[in-house]
């Protein structure tokens, strides 16, 4: 039985420590806004917040996470309302949305850590998540957008 913290839930999962976290979310939790796409780390699709960090759930073991907080698309704003899924929502970001919880997840990580990035900064953090789409341009500038307006609350 491995314990963790999923969207500020306690939650115990009774699975083989060897499952990868992003099956153990989808499979045995039931949130299936993490999705999988390469499952060797590659594409992004499965990415989620551990203690804070964006990572790779397809590639994390249950058992590394025993203890710590994870957080899925599903927990990243009860409201669905972080700025980063405002600027989403503002700017059509999705086509057909099969990468874009990993997208959002990975820029309101790179957000945290670098809140006023440069296009490099957005283009060096965001490369790794991988678009069939080609959204790359509406996702770049919706980063840029939740940026200034995480700024302007943070001067509220
Ligand atoms: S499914 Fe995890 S990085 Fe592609
Ligand atoms: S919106 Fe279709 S894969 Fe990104």
């Amino acid at each position: 039985m491995i314990e963790f913290e999923l969207n500020g839930q306690k939650v115990s999962v009774d699975a083989d420590p060897n499952t990868p976290l992003l099956w153990a979310i989808r499979d045995e939790i039931g949130l299936t806004g993490t999705k999988f796409g390469c499952g060797i780390g590659a594409c992004g699709a499965c990415t989620v917040h551990i203690d804070g960090t964006a990572q790779r759930s397809c590639i994390t073991y249950l058992s590394d996470v025993a203890g710590l907080q994870v957080t899925t698309i599903e927990g990243l704003d009860e409201k669905g309302a972080h700025p980063v899924q405002e600027a989403w929502r503002n700017l059509r970001v999705p086509q057909c949305g099969y990468c874009q919880s990993g997208q959002i997840m990975q820029a309101a990580s790179l957000l945290k850590d670098t809140p006023s990035p440069s296009d490099d900064d957005i283009d060096a953090v965001m490369s790794g998540n991988l678009c069939r789409c080609m959204t790359y341009t509406r996702i770049r500038q919706a980063v840029r957008d939740a940026a200034t307006a995480m700024k302007g609350s943070a001067n509220d």
